[in-house]
């Protein structure tokens, strides 16, 4: 009996995940398969690390390697980093049929990264002379998802063909992943941009979070007492941060409102700085007015301050010779009680971090505050927990909804409690 043609190529290209490094981020991409194209650009030395972060975040990644590609790097190489034997020239096997074609092991998305002038220009054409591009060919008629991630010098990116290309490609429902013009040459885009996308590009085709419109508050306010001091708190941003990548990943349409952090906001989301928590305010009052229906889920993560000095010193307060100082503190306004009393309908997500009590009194807390402010959702957790709160990486919550529904998301990194926060919002919220 001849073996389904999946069944050979499976034989020639037997997947073995590196078991260090598979799911150590996160398992969002968990039993998915990404098949990479490698072009030749000098950026191809890149691909592995974006490659081994696909893994890192579950997926199986499926390299296929065009000749110029492979003059760029050894193809033992991309093996190694992927477990997978790459693909550099199509047999009988029919590669491109098995993996993106109408068979039953095809890919869940197709990146090509980089992506040389010269492969865009034949994927707008239809020309499929290369294995990459034959690739290409198959998943956009088999409606696969497909990523291109240009990568090359600043004036092949500003020809004229290679931008028509560019748009005729996007004409054909493929994304392009911008590449920053740096030191003159258009460099293939971040390696967490290019996973963000592609994480995109394969979650956000089936959440009911795609397209809708969300709106994150993330970091810690800052309060100034004179034109050098500030009352601020400890919160460095991450677990906001990670919430808007998870939407963005959810397919949303992410806007940030972000106060001081340390780390970077996810490219592909609108940011917005704000330093005060009556900025922070304006600008999600701004977004959340009644009718004009701007925002469907407002995600207030922020750890906003609750006092602010009544009168800030407009120069720099003095202290030679002084012992004491007394500073008259008025508080912050509470941004989601002012947000419900101008908008009744946006559903709102409350965060609430506390320190050292008990899980009946940490959930009492929340859900009062819940109540008081009308959200439809809050998150609470313990930051003096070891693993959870303000600088870590990781994090753990309690996730409560006013009918009494308790979701309980356990100690994991950021971004994967993230993703369970947005995958309660569009369970209940939507
Ligand atoms: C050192 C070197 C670097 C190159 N870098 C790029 C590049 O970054 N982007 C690009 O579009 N072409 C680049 N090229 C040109 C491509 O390799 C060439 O167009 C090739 O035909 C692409 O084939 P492929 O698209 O099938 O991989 C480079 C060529 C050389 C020799």
């Amino acid at each position: 009996m001849t073996k389904p043609r999946a069944v050979v190529y499976r034989q020639i290209m037997e997947h073995s995940p590196d078991d260090t490094i598979h799911g150590s981020i996160s398992r969002i991409l968990e039993g998915r398969t990404i098949i990479i194209g490698l072009t030749g650009s000098v950026a191809v030395m890149r691909s592995l690390e974006i490659a081994r972060e696909l893994i890192r975040h579950g997926a199986a990644v499926l390299p296929v390697m065009s000749r110029a590609a492979c003059e760029f790097i050894g193809p033992k190489l991309v093996h190694w980093a992927t477990g997978n034997t790459p693909v550099v020239e199509l047999s009988g096997a029919n590669e491109h049929v098995a993996l993106a074609g109408n068979s039953s092991s095809r890919a869940d998305l197709l990146l090509i990264a980089p992506c040389t002038a010269n492969t865009i220009g034949k994927i707008a054409s239809g020309i499929d002379d290369t294995v990459p591009t034959t690739f290409a060919t198959t998943a956009l008629g088999q409606g696969i998802p497909i990523l291109l991630a240009p990568a090359m010098h600043e004036p092949m990116y500003h020809n004229p063909a290679v931008l028509r290309n560019m748009e005729i490609t996007r004409e054909f429902g493929i994304g392009i992943i911008e590449a920053p013009v740096i030191e003159g040459k258009a460099k293939m885009a971040d390696t967490q941009y290019v996973v963000d996308a592609c994480i995109r590009g394969i979650t956000g085709r089936q959440s009911p979070l795609a397209g809708r419109s969300v709106l994150i508050t993330a970091g810690r306010t800052v309060e100034y007492l004179d034109p050098i001091r500030v009352i601020t708190n400890n919160s460095s941003g991450k677990m906001g941060v990670a919430l808007a990548r998870a939407a963005y990943h959810a397919g949303a349409d992410v806007t940030l409102v972000y106060g001081k952090g340390t780390v970077e906001p996810p490219q592909g989301v609108r940011v917005v700085r704000v330093e005060s928590a009556e900025e922070m305010m304006n600008e999600v009052l701004v977004r959340t007015k009644p009718d004009h229906n701007e925002t469907d889920i407002l995600i207030a993560a922020a750890a906003v301050g609750d006092w602010k000095a009544r009168n800030p010193d407009t120069r720099k307060t003095p202290t030679n010779g002084m012992t004491s100082l007394q500073i008259d503190l008025v508080p912050t306004p509470k941004i989601i009680d002012a947000v419900r009393t101008q908008n009744t309908k946006v559903r709102i997500i409350a965060f609430r971090a506390q320190h050292r009590l008990s899980r009946y009194d940490l959930t009492a807390d929340a859900r009062a505050r819940m109540l008081r402010a009308g959200a439809d959702m809050i998150a609470v957790n313990d930051v003096s927990v070891q693993g959870a709160g303000f600088e870590t990486d990781t994090n753990q919550m309690i996730i409560l909804l006013p009918d009494g529904t308790e979701i309980e998301i356990p100690l994991a990194s950021k971004i994967s409690v993230a993703t369970r926060v947005m995958e309660a919002a569009a369970t209940y919220l939507l």
